[in-house]
């Protein structure tokens, strides 16, 4: 897909389409004024009907014949204008496109606005470029659609912008496309089905990575882990002949002596429980797991496309948890990395187990802000949704940052307590600590215990467990796979970095 920038005028475009917006309450806004003046009153006369109001994603295709020299105008409601930034943006140019992808109309131009009271021309860019390219995303490696073809992605996008911002408009559909690549490569990874998805994998893709931009990629296997004393990630990869990997990655793009940023994922290619089985219903989605490892490659492939000003290391714990007669039991005593031993009272609360030997390796780098991302409890789904992540941590300013990048994104947080009061329900009787705290506050208990091997940390925890898959669709994300965390990232990077 392409997308550029061009000078020029909505009504005045020779193309199968022109995407137009209209804010709620300003229908008669001179570019609609025009609009329905050249097509003799049919805008006004859809409006009348109640056929459209400007709502957010509403959308209204019109034909003009040759009263104009495009073959379709497509008008897609905006909201209130007050209300209008990068988000509505994303979702406005996003609904057109999975509209337009359905039409098999693959080359358009965007008469939407790039800038306005609350958006720069560089944001609004990007995110209009945003909505488009992870609108028209699919993950059909694996099949084909009713008639045999795959659904066309759009070809060739033309973005209408005013003279003077022109430049700026250009470096924020860069940017996007830079991102896209990210939040692409993340959806992929986790829309992969479990069997063609190993650790070892997941290992590939990392050097996949750094062989194209050139960043460092060292790989752990497990005779390494097995040395290294890393007992916790590998009692949870002992039930399975998928051998484990520890994945890290390092990009350097700040200065020499700065401390760097890690980024550490949960990359459990398949969660089935372990011997604490889950129930069969819905255990497919569980090849989801590794979405938090999937969104730290991600966002090292988009930092290091960007060029960010930054230090990152990534570092993605990888196994699978399936049960079996290797596998550990309820009961067992894990010693970590970190020295600390921890009672398995429920192997299907593995992500914690294998983070925590994370957290300790990630020590080696010396981090100034550590964020994990993992989908790691049911109770978050529970709590939020699938309309936010947990945020929790123990910095309250780099948790403010992490929020205000949710908002900017559209990946929104959602922040949690983390108060010493949980600790009582990971206490153990025969350990330092134990693996699961209960029913109550599970999102909590977790991250609770997630803080023991972070304390040494400026760090910060968020639960994608409801956020990493999305069910239905939405305007710019397909069913499946989200990439969430990746822009979530790189927005809070490119602010954390100047
Ligand atoms: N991967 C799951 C959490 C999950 C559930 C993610 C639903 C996405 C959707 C995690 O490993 C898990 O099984 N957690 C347990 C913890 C419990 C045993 C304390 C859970 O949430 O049930
Ligand atoms: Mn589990
Ligand atoms: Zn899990």
């Amino acid at each position: 897909m392409e997308i550029k920038t061009r000078v020029g005028h909505p009504l005045k475009q020779k193309t199968p389409c022109v995407v137009i917006g209209a804010f709620e309450g300003k229908l008669t806004a001179p570019l609609l004024k025009e609009l329905d003046d050249s097509l003799e009153g049919i805008f006004t006369r859809a409006v009348k009907a109640g056929e459209f109001t400007g709502k957010n994603r509403e959308t209204l295709l019109l034909h003009p014949g040759r009263r104009l020299p495009a073959e379709r105008i497509l008008v897609v409601g905006l909201g209130r204008e007050r209300e209008c930034r990068q988000e509505r943006l994303r979702q406005a140019s996003g609904t057109a496109a999975t509209f337009l992808q359905s039409r098999k109309i693959v080359s358009y131009v965007l008469g939407l606005p790039v800038s306005g009271k609350n958006l720069d021309a560089r944001k609004g860019a990007q995110a209009l470029t945003e909505g488009i390219a992870l609108a028209s995303y699919r993950f059909d490696r694996y099949r084909k659609n009713e008639n045999g073809e795959k659904s066309p992605a759009p070809e060739q996008v033309t973005l209408l912008v005013e003279k003077k911002i022109q430049t700026e408009a250009d470096r924020g559909i860069a940017e996007a496309m830079s991102i896209c690549r990210g939040v692409t490569l993340a959806r992929d990874l986790v829309n992969e089905p479990g069997n063609a998805k190993a650790p070892e994998f997941l290992a590939e893709q990392a050097r996949t990575i750094a062989a194209e931009t050139g960043i460092k990629c060292t790989i752990l296997e497990k005779k390494e882990l097995e040395s290294e004393g890393l007992g916790a990630l590998l009692g949870v990869a002992q039930g399975s002949v998928r051998e484990p990997r520890l994945i890290i990655l390092e990009y350097r793009g700040g200065n020499n002596s700065a401390r760097p940023i890690a980024l550490i994922g949960k990359g459990v290619v398949f969660d089935a429980g372990g011997i604490s089985l889950k129930p069969a219903e819905k255990m497919e989605e569980m090849k989801m797991d590794m979405a938090g490892g999937a969104a730290v490659l991600g966002a090292m492939l988009s930092a290091a496309l960007l060029k960010l000003p930054v230090n990152l290391v990534g570092i993605v714990p990888a196994v699978e948890n399936l049960p079996s007669g290797t596998a550990m039991r309820p009961g067992d005593i894990l010693t970590s990395l970190s020295g600390r031993t921890i009672e398995v009272i429920n192997t299907d609360a593995e992500g914690r187990l294998i983070l925590a030997d994370a957290l300790t390796w990630a020590k080696r780098y010396d981090p100034r802000v550590v964020i994990d991302l993992a989908t790691l409890t049911g109770a978050c789904v529970i709590a939020l949704g699938h309309h936010a992540t947990a945020v929790l941590g123990n910095h309250d300013s780099l948790i403010r940052q992490l929020i205000r990048a949710g908002e900017e994104t559209g990946e929104r947080l959602w922040q949690l307590p983390l108060w010493e009061d949980y600790s009582a329900q990971i206490k153990s009787e025969f350990a330092d600590v134990r693996n699961t705290g209960g029913r109550p506050a599970g999102t909590i208990t977790a991250a609770t215990f997630l803080q023991k091997f972070a304390s040494d940390f400026t760090w910060a925890h968020l639960d994608i467990a409801g956020t990493a898959w999305e069910e239905k669709g939405r305007p710019y994300q397909p069913k499946g796979a989200t990439g969430i965390g990746v822009r979530l990232l790189i927005d809070y990077l490119q602010r954390a970095a100047t």
